[in-house]
């Protein structure tokens, strides 16, 4: 299975799954990324599933994923929350861990809230900010894997899709104007997506550098791909979790403990700073 093209059925039987075991329509959808699962904590009134439960649903195997759809309520808003994701790197298809973004739009979502955990590659960030994702370098989409290849349903979005504005202006103005109110730092860059599980080299880091991307990172990029395609608007958030190494030093590695540890830090004002947008969301 774990190569093969999903079909329109496949994700309807996900969806009606889901419908089944909730008693809410979600406008918003949510993907907390790796450390970044007790966000999800932050929802009242939950009705929570497992990914084991739900047909077709890839299941995230890392530590730091929890591996549930939360759904319920956030500022107003009903939202479907998953509580980790699955990555390229565990061994499914690009098809596959974005069935969820489908699977979320066919239950009613309009937007999409994109959380990862990231290495920052500009020179000006530090482990524990926050970056607003302004657009992406989809490396590992550019060699071939691409969420959207195979054959194309046209009743499901266009053979191919634009992605000049991935990341939505408006919300993307106001991600940063509640940032400014209530004094959060938020940088702003390049999001550039490479398969993992292995962190880069330093002659990688400084090639990533050169093609002007911000932030690294094995996940997000072929999810929003799919939201695009699927006529969802998308603001994407990084948390920044270690800063990636440029030169070898001897004793100094990345490792996925700092990423989970960064979390710690990045909770908190991630949370804050969802909250913020999801409140004034009906505004733009
Ligand atoms: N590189 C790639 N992916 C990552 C990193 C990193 O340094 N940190 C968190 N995810």
């Amino acid at each position: 299975m774990m190569n093969d093209f999903f079909t329109q059925e496949d994700f309807a039987e996900a969806a009606d799954f889901i419908r089944h075991h909730t008693r809410y329509t979600p406008d918003v959808a949510l993907i907390l990324g790796s450390g970044l699962s007790s966000l999800a904590e932050a929802v009242t009134n939950p009705d929570v599933i497992p990914y084991e439960e739900i047909p077709h649903f890839p299941i995230p195997h890392v530590e730091g994923h929890a591996g549930r759809l939360v759904i319920g309520e956030l500022e107003g808003w009903k939202v479907v929350v998953m509580q980790g994701r699955a990555h390229y790197y565990e061994g499914y298809s690009m098809q596959h861990l974005t069935l969820p973004v489908r699977v979320m739009h066919m239950l009613g979502a309009k937007t999409l809230v994109v959380t990862n955990a990231a290495g920052g590659l500009n020179p000006q960030f530090q482990v524990g900010d926050l970056m607003l994702i302004t657009d992406h370098i989809n490396l590992i989409g550019m060699a071939g894997l691409n969420p959207l290849r195979g054959p194309n349903d046209p009743a499901l979005g266009p053979r191919f899709p634009d992605m000049s504005q991935a990341y939505d202006p408006v919300l993307r103005t106001l991600a940063l104007r509640v940032a400014e109110k209530l004094e959060l730092p938020l940088r702003e860059g390049v999001y550039v997506c490479l398969a993992g599980p292995s962190f880069e080299t330093p002659a990688e880091i400084r090639f990533l550098r050169v093609i002007g991307a911000d932030a690294v990172g094995m996940s997000t990029v072929p999810e929003v791909i799919v939201a695009r395609y699927s006529g969802m608007r998308v603001l994407g958030i990084s948390g920044i979790s270690n800063m990636a190494i440029t030169e070898p030093v001897e004793g100094k590695q990345a490792t996925h403990v700092e990423v989970l540890e960064a979390g710690r830090v990045l909770v908190p004002r991630l949370i804050s700073l969802l909250r913020g947008v999801l409140r004034e969301l009906d505004a733009v």
